[in-house]
């Protein structure tokens, strides 16, 4: 048996309001707002430079559209689920309407390696730049509190100092559960000024750099292969593409705050496709200018190849601009992040999967704060004590099969609900569908060993944890079992 949550009843939650409820406060210009603050981030500013340098040159450009491609393929899917199930969960909830709680499950606790792990991922780096801007006043944080206990960095008198915990990052993380608890018309006004504020520096960037770009240093457009896979020519493009997704992780966020759209009928597919748009078009032309005002060779090893870039452009104001920039682009991410989390716990835990404090509603903020408060505990420990390479591979993997499952279910549930409104309808199905998990697969693949066995690990953990107490207490078991109508047991 397959227990799925009627579609029926689905509907009927979202169209529910009052308390205990979330509040429908995010128009369509805030759900894109909120799709750029998660997308742009520690992708576009660390990893720009690292694709160009080891995979692909001055055709990193290339390697976004392919990577946005395959995002668009998962996010054209999100859009028709999103919009057809308007509802708090995002995936997890799709695939329980889809293919049944056992896989709703995987996903959900799938996603946590996305979102959780996406915010603690991105606060480590947010920590480093963080150090980056307080040095530029003469500020210096100890370096073993911006590290975590299995790394160590070498001083200007040789001695090795290993880190403590990364205490920069924990900040970040508890600073934004409290905002998020305070509401989310407040957190969509700091996330709109925060995203306002990036999207004018990247601006800024291409604006200036554009005039100083070098034909020459576009020259070969796209270096030859070095006999290695992965290191320049065809394939540097495609490890490129592989390396830059995680710049496009976290438009699917968007589809977690379904159910606080104000009409989510038609801002659900403008906040996923329209955030993914703005992005890729800002990348390719960001990429273009970063690798066309020096050469990509010059971002080898470098931790910060943007200020590379700017360095190469003689504006030295631009700099500061730009860290600022970062910083706020990071603490946007890691907002998103963070709500998307807690929004996933929440749904998981109004069907049974999850025990009941994680659906408490704060009687005044009507915002779950209980989620909140434990997902900025669970995250601060990742963000304090593992390093950020790790918690990057995850974030990515993760991401990948949930597009995958997410692409599958748009197929199972044409089948099964054909007749059911869809306000919008992924086209070409089921080209783009399989389009969708072939390329997020292909990128899976991609990723060393080690991260699979970790996705593995973590899963083992979700499916005890699953059989040990969320099917005991799920609802809509209990509600098959008593006979409550509306539920079917479908095989
Ligand atoms: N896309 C987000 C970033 O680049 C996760 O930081």
């Amino acid at each position: 048996m397959r227990f799925k949550k009627p579609l029926d009843l689905l509907l009927k939650e979202a169209a529910q309001s009052g308390e205990g409820t979330l509040k429908r406060t995010l128009s369509s210009f805030n759900l894109v707002t909120m799709g750029i603050g998660a997308i742009i981030g520690a992708g576009l500013f660390s990893l720009t430079g690292l694709a160009a340098a080891n995979n692909a040159g001055p055709a990193v450009t290339i390697s976004f559209i392919i990577g946005a491609i395959g995002c668009a393929f998962a996010g054209l899917c999100y859009a028709e689920f999103a919009s057809m199930i308007p509802i708090a969960g995002s995936a997890y909830t799709y695939s329980y309407a889809t293919m049944g709680e056992f896989v709703a499950w995987i996903i959900g606790w799938d996603l946590v390696l996305e979102y959780a792990l996406g915010a603690a991922t991105v606060s480590i780096s947010w920590s480093q730049y963080l150090t980056k801007f307080l040095h530029l006043f003469g500020m210096q944080i100890p370096p073993q509190w911006t590290m975590s206990p299995w790394e160590h960095v070498t001083m200007a008198d040789g001695s090795v100092i290993s880190g403590y915990c990364n205490l920069p990052a924990v900040f970040i993380i508890v600073c934004l559960s409290l905002l998020l608890i305070r509401g989310n018309k407040e957190s969509a006004f700091v996330n709109n000024t925060l995203v306002i504020l990036k999207v004018a520096v990247v601006l800024v960037f291409i604006a200036v750099g554009w005039p100083l770009i070098k034909p020459e240093n576009h020259i070969p457009y796209i270096p030859a292969n070095t006999g290695t896979f992965g290191e320049f020519g065809v394939s540097g493009i495609l490890r490129g593409a592989g390396v830059v997704f995680f710049a496009f992780i976290g438009f699917d966020a968007v589809s977690t705050a379904a159910q606080e759209a104000k009409d989510p009928k038609k801002g659900m597919p403008i906040g996923i496709i329209g955030s993914l748009l703005v992005c890729t078009v800002l990348y390719v032309l960001f990429s273009h200018v970063m690798t066309g005002v020096v050469k990509y060779t010059e971002f080898k090893g470098s931790a910060a190849p943007v200020a590379v870039a700017i360095h190469a452009m003689g504006y030295v104001w631009l700099e500061k601009a730009v860290i600022i920039a970062i910083l706020a682009g990071y603490t946007s991410v890691i907002l998103v992040m963070l709500m998307g989390q807690s929004r996933i716990f929440f749904t998981m835990s109004k069907d049974g999967l999850m025990p009941k404090v994680f659906s408490k509603v704060h009687p005044t903020f009507q915002t779950p704060y209980v989620a909140n408060l434990f997902f900025a505990v669970f995250v601060s420990l990742f963000a304090a004590f593992v390093p950020v390479k790790i918690v990057g591979e995850m974030v990515s993997i993760g991401t990948l099969f949930a597009f995958v499952l997410v692409c599958i279910g748009v197929m199972v549930m044409r089948k099964s609900d054909p007749n059911t409104p869809r306000p919008f309808r992924t086209p070409w199905v089921p080209f783009v569908p399989i389009a969708g998990i072939l390329i997020c697969i292909a990128m899976m693949v991609s990723l060393p060993g080690d991260t699979w066995i970790r996705l593995v690990i973590w899963m083992v953990i979700g499916l005890i944890i699953y059989f040990v107490y969320s099917k005991k207490h799920s609802l809509v078991r209990k509600n098959i079992a008593q006979g409550v109508s509306g539920y079917s047991d479908t095989k």
